[in-house]
């Protein structure tokens, strides 16, 4: 069912993320002082996907349906086109380079030597992509980390400089080809045009970082239902990123097994009586537990609970702390780390992070954003709300993988509008 203005009139984006746990569908509209407004935002249990891979395609294109009408009834615009995210255990990095030489004449004139054009940058961008990658994997994003001209190097825009040698330092985002087909042709099976993909905490960073994070050193960390998505920045671009295989939904079915109940039982339990340090959950506060098959009846204290919690989220803080060490960072990230997703929701999940990781941690919910905030400021939603602002603030020279290599033309364009900011 579409409804209401048309999204192609108003400036409208619309955002889908593809979680695990819910389908959350969010519209905004493109402000004149170019703020975004969140007009509608839309929420369906995911279905039919399972660590980020299409299990039941049905089912999940019935799922995304129902965020979508739901957006669509809340800011009564029509949804046409959509960028969606993704994450999954296919989704890798790496840091490539690509170099140019310049001036071959090899002028012994200084003053004579061209200086660097929007046409080498592109040349060197192309050529960092010239990787040879597995037959099923494709490159979702290209982003660019920083220039070296010869021996000068983290420049963030050679243009005008002179040198012999220009090369760009790329981080490339890498995912398999056939996850992201299945999903562009999911979201078109609908009649919403495809905009493109966007790994999830990419998306989720430009509504939960600031700039002085992402210079100085910081790591979103996604904590969703299935996966924790993990990006690192410093020197104002992405160093790392990466996908562990281990969600929040990995401390319900530990409540599960533990204390031999249902899974629905134990995520009520975690939400009501759980924390994520059991020094701070109440030995006194007992709840019943469900009787099962005539048993005996059944108590337990929020402290009990919590401590499974507890060792189920310290294992996950050592692997994120193993993720980062791997990023091509020297020294400590200065802001630590960002958590975000509804798995940053536990109750004292910040306290634990910091005693465990030793490292500055906050808890972030969506922010940039204006209009019905109250809705939607929620860790929950960062990545859909993210996906509003990648048109217009992501360094992303490409965005729609399905569009295979980059061509001149595009890398132009983003070029273009990339540098409209800086003059
Ligand atoms: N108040 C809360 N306290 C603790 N955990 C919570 C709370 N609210 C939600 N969660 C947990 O957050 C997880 C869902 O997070 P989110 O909605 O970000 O996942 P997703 O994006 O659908 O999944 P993924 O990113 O893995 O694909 C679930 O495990 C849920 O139990
Ligand atoms: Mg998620």
């Amino acid at each position: 069912m579409r409804r209401g203005a048309n999204s192609q009139e108003k400036n409208i984006t619309v955002g889908i993320d593809i979680g695990s746990s819910k389908i959350c569908c969010a519209i905004g509209q493109l402000q004149e002082n170019s703020s975004t407004k969140l007009m509608g935002i839309g929420i369906a249990p995911s279905k039919g996907l399972n660590h980020g891979n299409i299990v039941h395609r049905d089912q999940l294109i019935e799922q995304i349906e129902k965020a979508v009408e739901a957006a669509e009834m809340m800011a009564d615009i029509s949804v046409e086109r959509a960028i969606i995210s993704m994450t999954g255990e296919h989704i890798r990095c790496i840091n490539t380079v690509g170099a140019v030489a310049l001036n071959k004449g090899n002028s012994p004139n200084l003053v004579a030597e061209q200086s660097i054009t929007m046409s080498d940058m592109e040349k060197a961008i192309e050529l960092s992509q010239a990787v040879s990658l597995p037959i099923d994997k494709d490159i979702l994003h290209v982003l660019p980390q920083d220039y070296l001209v010869d021996t000068l190097a983290f420049i963030k825009n050679p243009i005008g400089m002179t040198g012999r040698r220009l090369e760009a330092r790329v981080h490339l985002v890498i995912a398999a080809t056939t996850a992201m087909q299945n999903l562009k042709n999911c979201v078109e099976e609908l009649g919403i045009d495809f905009e493109g993909i966007v790994f999830q905490p990419l998306a989720s960073s430009l509504v939960t970082l600031n700039e002085d994070e992402k210079n100085l050193g910081v790591t979103l960390v996604d904590m969703g239902a299935h996966t924790t998505d993990i990006t690192v920045y410093h020197g104002d671009a992405v160093r790392y990123s990466s996908v562990i295989p281990i969600g929040a939904n990995s401390i319900t079915n530990d409540i599960a097994v533990m204390l031999q109940i249902g899974l629905e039982t134990a995520e009520e339990i975690k939400i009501k009586y759980g924390s994520a340090k059991a020094s701070l959950a109440s030995s006194e506060l007992n709840f019943d537990l469900p009787v099962s098959n005539g048993g005996p009846k059944r108590s337990i204290s929020e402290h009990e609970v919590s401590r499974y919690i507890e060792a189920r989220m310290q294992e996950i803080f050592q692997l994120i702390i193993r993720e980062i060490s791997k990023a091509d960072v020297k020294g400590k990230l200065t802001y630590g780390i960002v958590l975000t997703g509804g798995g940053a929701q536990l109750r004292n999940l910040g306290a634990l992070a910091t005693e465990t990781m030793d490292l500055k941690v906050r808890v972030a919910s969506p922010t940039n954003i204006t209009g019905i905030k109250e809705v939607a400021e929620n860790p929950e939603y960062t990545a859909a709300l993210g996906l509003l602002l990648w048109n217009t603030q992501s360094d992303d020279f490409k965005n729609s993988t399905q569009e295979s290599a980059l061509t001149l033309k595009t890398v132009s364009h983003k070029i273009s509008a990339w540098f409209k900011d800086f003059f």
